[in-house]
């Protein structure tokens, strides 16, 4: 049967980026005979112009009843005087809330043909292929915000940081389990020197650790694990952290890769509905020029069919005919080294659909 998949463009750069990935997955169709059933709703700006609305009753609707949700990227300036709850942003936290998506991944891998891209030594970057695992329904962002103020009428603000021990082992365990499928190896990143909830995190790493006797584990204090990063990031396979360590750690993770046009994620919820999105927004300075950068999106689609479809020689696929076209030196404008020739959005798919047609 057809799989289900809701597409949101969005805004920007969005809907050219998801038009691509939309093209390679009908090749996908093509060379393997899976089925893809495509139901594209508004989402963000695109929605608000509409609808007045960024995330639609019938958008999410949709979304709920989709094996899987694939996004462009939401915003632009035309909507940045809304309150941030009208905002074309609201519908990320929104889709998050809505459809359970406690987990995000991220992967940050460096293509051998784009190592030179970092702004790190090649040496150090060269060969890193790692995963941050993020919280993404809990914590401090989670928590209660206020303003209040002391007995002395200084004015205050509190954020409060709390997790419950059943919202740390589903990530934990997640990170285990994709562990087992990678290099076997578990960084978790907390405070515990400091923090309470970290102390839990702690406690429930070392009992979860008990399922998987082969996953190797790493416990680091995040300020460490910041350095580490930038120091030896070889060193890493899975990083499991809570909500804001996640935001941060994963930012960092992705500029070891060169362009943010790369870097695709997968934000996974308790049942079929799990949504991947490039990390990137919606480039209004680029939007409408076809130059942007597909290769995000068109990854993304790749790890939908890997996790969320579980078709896993279709997703390796993709990735391998992404490594064969950069492998050989086509690059679009984020990639291209000063003089050299530079491949529109549209032209980036087409070749990505030359590759994958090749190699069967
Ligand atoms: P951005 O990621 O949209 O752009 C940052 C820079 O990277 C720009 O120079 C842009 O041209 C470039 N860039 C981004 N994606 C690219 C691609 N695929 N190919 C080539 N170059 C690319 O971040 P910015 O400018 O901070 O935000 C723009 C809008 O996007 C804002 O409204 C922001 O709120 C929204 N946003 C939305 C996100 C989402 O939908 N998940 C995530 C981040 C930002
Ligand atoms: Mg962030």
């Amino acid at each position: 049967m057809a799989k289900k998949i809701a597409v949101l463009p969005g805004d920007g750069i969005g809907p050219d980026i998801i038009a691509e990935a939309v093209k390679v997955l009908n090749k996908v169709e093509q060379i393997f005979g899976t089925s893809y059933q495509f139901q594209e709703y508004p989402v963000g700006g695109t929605a608000i112009d509409q609808t007045g609305e960024p995330l639609p009753a019938s958008t999410l609707q949709a979304c709920l009843e989709s094996d899987a949700v694939l996004l462009g990227a939401v915003g632009g300036p035309k909507w940045d005087n809304l309150p941030g709850n009208k905002r074309p942003e609201a519908a990320l936290l929104g889709l998050r809330k809505e459809l359970g998506l406690y987990a995000n991944l991220r992967p940050a891998v460096v293509y051998p043909s784009l190592v030179g891209a970092s702004t790190l030594k090649e040496e150090v970057v060269s060969g890193v292929d790692l995963l941050v695992v993020r919280e993404l329904t809990g914590g401090i962002y989670f928590g209660e915000h206020k303003r209040t103020t002391t007995e002395s009428g200084e004015e205050k603000a509190i954020d409060v940081l709390e997790y419950t021990r059943s919202e740390i082992e589903r990530i934990v365990r997640l990170a285990f389990e994709l562990a087992m499928k990678r290099r076997k190896k578990v960084t978790s990143v907390d405070k515990a020197n400091i923090i309470e909830t970290s102390r839990l995190w702690r406690e429930v790493v070392a009992e979860v650790q008990k399922d998987f006797p082969e996953v190797e584990v790493d416990q680091q204090y995040v300020d460490n694990c910041a350095m580490q990063l930038v120091r030896n990031p070889k060193q890493f396979d899975v990083i499991v952290t809570e909500n804001m360590f996640g935001d941060i750690l994963s930012d960092e993770a992705a500029m070891l890769t060169g362009s943010i046009g790369m870097l695709a994620s997968a934000s996974i919820g308790t049942g079929n509905n799990a949504m991947y999105e490039p990390i990137h927004g919606s480039a209004p300075d680029i939007a409408g020029k076809n130059i942007a950068n597909p290769i995000a999106t068109i990854l993304s689609a790749a790890m939908m069919l890997r996790f969320s479809l579980n078709q896993i020689k279709e997703a390796d696929a993709i990735e391998a005919a992404v490594t064969s076209v950069l492998e050989k030196g086509l690059r679009t404008g984020d990639l291209a080294s000063p003089g050299q020739a530079t491949l529109s959005t549209t032209e980036m798919g087409a070749a990505v659909i030359a590759e994958l047609e090749s190699m069967f």
